[in-house]
């Protein structure tokens, strides 16, 4: 196995609204069946924002979670990375906001836009930036506020998505080893259209969006199922070669929480049995960005990840974009 680690992480941190919308709520709401959304999806429940949680206030709270669990204070972040794609404004971007409610005065802030893939992205810059010397102590977060995206007419999409942010602070490792093994990230931008929302950027401002019903989510659900099967798949057997291990040396696969279905197929391609495979779409749904940061945070809570484990994660979203990491916690 590769020992070439630079970089760990120090502390994660979640928040999750209370709020919470079941299958049956959903039944009330469009044509739709607790037995339909389990059977093609696994989800049972998802938590959702009130009217008054905004998006940089759960990617705040998971962000101060995060640093107490890594004992490192607000003013010592250098860089806060937010991934989303349902920041509060077009801008400035969300992370502007995180850093003025939680004090880390001394950071640069940006927000990056990959997706469902988008916290594995954000791991990858701060790996990158720290074994650069660009960064000493990063941010990385990932939240969502999906449900204010979602057209609630459609059953198609408006059952898969849930509220929800979680963070991680990394920094440097102490070099006995444990930290992120490796990183990957791929995008192809031929399939933009079959996943994304069209509505609210600059070629369709609000206006026209809300006259065309384009401010929503819009999936070809079976095309990007099928691509998610193929790219999932790929970024674990990448990342696999990438940090030199087999599928005997993971502890826990953590996927990013779409489609049990999807996950399933991983990780038979992975050859990894059900108990080394993280799943909680059941609680939460589709977080996008938020998924695989609150499955860690709560696997390590569940004491399923101990100091040295190797954990691998796995994404696929929107854009297409895909990617994965392991590290050795
Ligand atoms: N309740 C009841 N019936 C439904 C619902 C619903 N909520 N939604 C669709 N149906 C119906 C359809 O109308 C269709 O009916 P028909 O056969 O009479 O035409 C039937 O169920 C089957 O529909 P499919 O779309 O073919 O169902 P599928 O098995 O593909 O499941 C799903 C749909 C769950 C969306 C699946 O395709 C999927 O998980 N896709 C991938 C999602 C994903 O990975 N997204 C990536 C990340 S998201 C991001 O980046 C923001």
């Amino acid at each position: 196995m590769q020992n070439n680690t630079g970089s760990m992480i120090l502390g994660t941190g979640v928040s999750i609204p209370p709020k919470v919308l079941t299958n049956g709520d959903l039944e009330k709401i469009v044509d739709t069946s607790d037995e339909w959304i389990q059977t093609r999806t696994g989800m049972q429940v998802r938590h959702i924002v009130d009217d008054k949680l905004n998006n940089s206030d759960l990617a705040s709270e998971a962000a101060q979670n995060a640093l107490q669990a890594a004992g490192v204070a607000a003013e010592e972040i250098d860089t806060i990375v937010v991934a989303t794609v349902t920041g509060d404004v077009t801008f400035p971007s969300t992370a502007c906001y995180v850093q003025d409610k939680i004090g880390a005065i001394n950071a640069a802030a940006f927000d990056i836009q990959a997706a469902c893939s988008g916290f594995i992205f954000g791991l990858g810059i701060a790996d990158s930036f720290i074994n650069t010397g660009q960064g000493k102590k990063i941010l990385v977060i990932g939240s969502e506020v999906l449900t204010r995206i979602v057209d609630w007419k459609d059953r198609s999409t408006c059952v898969l998505f849930g509220d929800a942010a979680g963070a991680a602070v990394i920094g440097p490792s102490n070099g006995d080893g444990r930290g992120i093994l490796a990183t990957f990230m791929k995008t192809d931008g031929r399939l933009t259209e079959l996943l994304c929302m069209p509505g609210g950027g600059s070629k369709f401002p609000a206006e026209v969006a809300l006259r065309e019903n384009l401010n929503n989510i819009k999936m070809e659900g079976p095309e990007v199922f099928k691509a998610a099967v193929r790219a999932m798949g790929d970024a674990a057997m990448h990342i696999m070669e990438k940090a030199g291990i087999s599928a005997e040396d993971i502890d826990l696969m953590i996927p990013h929480q779409a489609n049990k279905r999807i996950i399933d197929a991983t990780a038979r391609r992975m050859k990894l049995p059900a108990e080394k495979v993280y799943v909680n779409l059941q609680d939460y749904g589709n977080t996008s960005a938020a998924s695989i940061p609150v499955a860690l945070d709560e696997a390590k809570d569940k004491g399923l990840l101990k100091e040295g484990d190797v954990c691998v994660m796995v994404a696929f979203g929107g854009g297409f974009t895909w990617g994965s990491a392991a590290i050795r916690i």
